[in-house]
C-alpha cells in the first residue's frame, strides 16, 4: 500500500512536527475559550486531545481548520507558519477536518458525497469514472471499505464516518481532524474506528483525536494532550500514563471515585425477582430463571458482556417486556401484571440505556421532560390537570440540587450537553422518592465532573435506604458502587463477585464466561464440562449457576414452562 494515494504532497517525515500550536488564544464574549494553548503533532501519530465539556477542544479544533480566528497565537503546518481565514486555506495547506455532525446528503451516492465540492478544477463537468477509481484507491490503500455507488440513506453510522474521512482524504489531507467521532458510534463500531486510524496512521496520516473518554484515548492514542479551562495543563505520551492520572489532570485536582465505602444495606428486601424468565419476539429465550433480591440501601450490580440479558432484564422488571415466567415483587406487592406506569408509581425510578430514545424528548424543554414518565403524580398534575407551575418549580430545583449546567429551564433538551441531559434524567427519576432505581450505564458518556455528580446522588440516596439495580459497562465504577455483583451470561446469573475484592480483570473473564465452567454451545455436544474453578472474590450462584440446573441454552420458548 501506499501513501501516495492522497491527492496532495507526501505527508512530512515521521517524527517531524505535523502541526504546531503556539500560545493559541480565543475570546468569546464572556469567555475565554483557549487561553495560551501549546502543541505539537508529530507526523503520522494519532494525537488526542482530551478534557472536560467546555474545556476548548472544540475551539482549538475549529481555529486549526479555519474556522475561526485566534485572537493571539500562531499555527505552523509542516514547519511552515500558516494563516487561515477559512476551511478552503486549512484543506490547502493539507489539513481535513471530520465533524461530530456528518454533513452528508442522504438522497446521494458515495461517490456524489465525496466529490460534492470537490471537482476536479480541469473538468467542466464531474468525471464519474475517474472520481470512482480514485475513492477505490483511497479506500483501499487506508482499508475504509468504502463502496463509491452506495447511496448514503443506506448506510450504518460507522460507514457514514468512513465516507466522511475519506471525503477529507480525497481533498488531499495529509492531518486529519477528528473532533469527539466515537460520541455517535456504540462500542464494536468505536473497535473499527480505532482500527481505521492505526491503518491512516501507518500509511503516514497524521490524526487529531478529540474525545473525553480516557479508555478511548488510551487505547488509540500516541500521545495525549489535556486542556483544561481553555489551557493545555500537560501532553504525555500513552504508554506512561494511567486513566486516573489522565482523569486528575482533566479535572485539576483530586478525583472523584465511586468508592462507597461503608455498607448501608438494611434488613428490607425491596426488590425480589423469582425465576424470571423473557423471551424475544423471536421466540429464543433471552433471560433465563433469574432469580434476585435487592434489599434498602443496597446497591446490586449486574455485570455482563453487552447483550447478555441485562437489558431484558431491566425491562421486565420495568414492564416493558412481558416476561415468560416468574414474578417481578417491589416491596412485598407482586408488579408482575403491572403496567409500566403502574410500576412507576409503585416507586421505581429508571435510568434508561439510552437517554436519547428513552430518556428524554429532545425537541421538548426541560420542564417539559421533567413530566415525562412522570405525568401522573405531583408536582405535575393537580387533580386531573398538568400543573405547570409545580412542573416548573421542581424543574428549578433539579437543575439546582443536580447541578445542570443550562441557561434555563425553557431550552430545549437537545441544547444540553450528554453530561447535563444525563443528570436532568437522574435529577427527575430520583424525584417522588422511588424506593427502587434502575440504572443503566448511568455515566456512560458523561464527563468527569457530571459523573461524580451522579455517583454522588447514588450514594444519598442509598444511604437514605434506596435500592438501585446498576447495569454498568464500565466495572471501576460497577465495582466502585455496588455492595454485590452478580454476572450475567447468555441471560444467566452465572456468578457471585464480593467488589471489596474481585478486580476488573476476574470481572471481566468471568463477564466472558472463563474461569467458570463452559456452557455447551448450540451445536456442540452436550457432554458434562469439568467442574469451573471460580477465581478469586468470584463464586458460583448455586441455583443458576454451572451445575444441573442450568438448562440446555438451546431449547426453545415453551419448553421452560412445560
Ligand atoms: N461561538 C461561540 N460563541 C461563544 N462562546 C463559545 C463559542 N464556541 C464555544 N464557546 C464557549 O467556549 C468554551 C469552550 O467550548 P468548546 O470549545 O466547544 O469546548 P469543548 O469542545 O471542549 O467541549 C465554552 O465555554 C463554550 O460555551
Ligand atoms: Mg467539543
Amino acid at each position: 500500500m501506499s501513501s501516495a494515494a492522497t491527492a496532495g504532497q507526501p505527508a512530512a517525515p515521521p517524527g517531524t512536527a505535523a502541526v504546531e500550536l503556539r500560545g493559541i488564544t480565543k475570546r468569546f464574549p464572556g469567555v475565554v475559550a483557549n487561553s495560551d494553548v501549546e502543541i505539537v503533532v508529530r507526523a503520522g501519530t494519532v494525537h488526542a486531545i482530551v478534557g472536560e465539556n467546555g474545556a476548548g477542544k472544540s475551539t482549538l479544533m475549529k481555529i486549526l481548520y479555519g474556522m475561526q480566528k485566534p485572537d493571539e497565537g500562531s499555527i505552523a503546518v509542516e514547519g511552515r507558519p500558516v494563516t487561515f481565514h477559512s476551511p478552503a486555506d486549512a484543506i490547502g495547506a493539507g489539513i481535513g477536518m471530520v465533524h461530530q455532525h456528518f454533513m452528508l446528503a442522504d438522497n446521494l451516492t458515495v461517490l456524489e458525497n465525496v466529490v460534492l465540492g470537490a471537482e476536479p478544477g480541469t473538468f467542466g463537468r464531474l468525471d464519474t469514472r475517474a472520481a470512482g477509481r480514485r475513492i477505490q484507491e483511497i479506500s483501499d490503500a487506508y482499508g475504509l471499505g468504502v463502496q463509491p455507488d452506495r447511496l448514503v440513506e443506506e448506510l450504518g453510522v460507522g460507514d457514514r464516518q468512513r465516507v466522511e474521512i475519506l471525503k477529507v482524504l480525497y481533498r488531499g489531507a495529509r492531518i486529519l481532524i477528528l473532533d469527539e467521532p466515537t460520541a455517535v458510534l456504540v462500542p464494536q463500531e468505536v473497535d473499527e474506528l480505532f482500527a481505521n486510524l492505526r491503518e491512516l496512521k501507518s500509511e503516514g496520516i497524521t490524526v487529531l483525536f478529540i474525545s473525553h473518554k480516557l479508555d478511548e484515548v488510551l487505547a488509540v492514542a500516541d500521545e495525549i494532550t489535556v486542556i483544561r479551562r481553555g489551557t493545555t495543563v500537560a501532553t504525555v505520551d500513552s504508554g506512561e500514563v494511567t486513566a486516573r492520572r489522565l482523569a486528575e489532570l482533566m479535572v485539576g485536582g483530586e478525583l472523584p471515585s465511586p468508592e462507597t465505602r461503608e455498607s448501608t444495606v438494611r434488613d428490607q428486601v425491596v426488590l425480589a425477582v423469582e425465576g424470571l424468565t423473557v423471551h424475544s419476539p423471536d421466540g429464543r429465550t433471552v433471560l433465563d430463571d433469574v432469580t434476585l433480591g435487592i434489599h434498602a440501601g443496597e446497591v446490586l450490580g449486574i455485570a455482563g458482556v453487552e447483550g447478555n440479558g441485562q437489558a431484558e432484564l431491566v425491562d421486565a422488571i420495568m414492564g416493558l417486556r412481558p416476561a415468560a415466567a416468574g414474578r417481578v415483587v417491589l416491596a412485598g406487592t407482586d408488579l408482575t401484571a403491572l403496567d409500566t406506569r403502574k410500576r412507576r408509581e409503585a416507586g421505581i425510578g429508571f435510568i434508561p440505556e439510552d437517554r436519547h430514545r428513552q430518556g428524554l424528548l429532545l425537541e421538548a424543554s426541560l420542564w417539559e421532560n421533567r413530566i415525562l414518565g412522570h405525568q401522573t403524580r405531583p408536582p405535575n398534575v393537580s387533580g386531573v390537570w398538568i400543573n405547570r407551575d409545580g412542573a416548573r418549580a421542581d424543574t428549578e430545583r433539579i437543575v439546582r440540587e443536580y447541578d445542570v449546567r443550562t441557561p434555563g429551564i425553557d431550552v430545549l433538551a437537545s441544547a444540553l450537553s450528554g453530561g447535563n441531559q444525563q443528570k436532568l434524567i437522574v435529577g427527575r427519576e430520583m424525584s417522588g422518592d422511588p424506593v427502587l432505581l434502575l440504572a443503566a450505564h448511568p455515566t456512560r458518556g458523561v464527563d468527569v465532573g457530571a459523573q461524580a455528580a451522579i455517583w454522588d446522588a447514588l450514594r444519598t440516596a442509598r444511604a437514605e435506604g434506596l435500592a438501585v439495580l446498576l447495569i454498568s459497562a464500565d466495572l471501576d465504577e460497577l465495582i466502585g458502587l455496588s455492595d454485590t455483583i452478580q454476572v450475567i451470561l447468555r441471560g444467566r446469573l452465572v456468578a457471585g463477585a464480593d467488589p471489596r475484592s474481585v478486580t476488573p480483570e476476574e470481572l471481566g473473564s468471568a463477564m466472558t464466561g472463563a474461569g467458570l465452567a463452559a456452557e455447551p454451545g448450540p451445536g456442540e455436544p452436550d457432554e458434562p464440562d469439568l467442574p469451573g474453578s471460580p477465581g478469586p472474590g468470584l463464586t458460583g450462584t448455586g441455583t443458576t449457576g454451572t451445575g444441573s440446573a442450568a438448562a440446555d441454552p438451546t431449547a426453545g420458548p415453551g419448553e421452560g414452562e412445560a
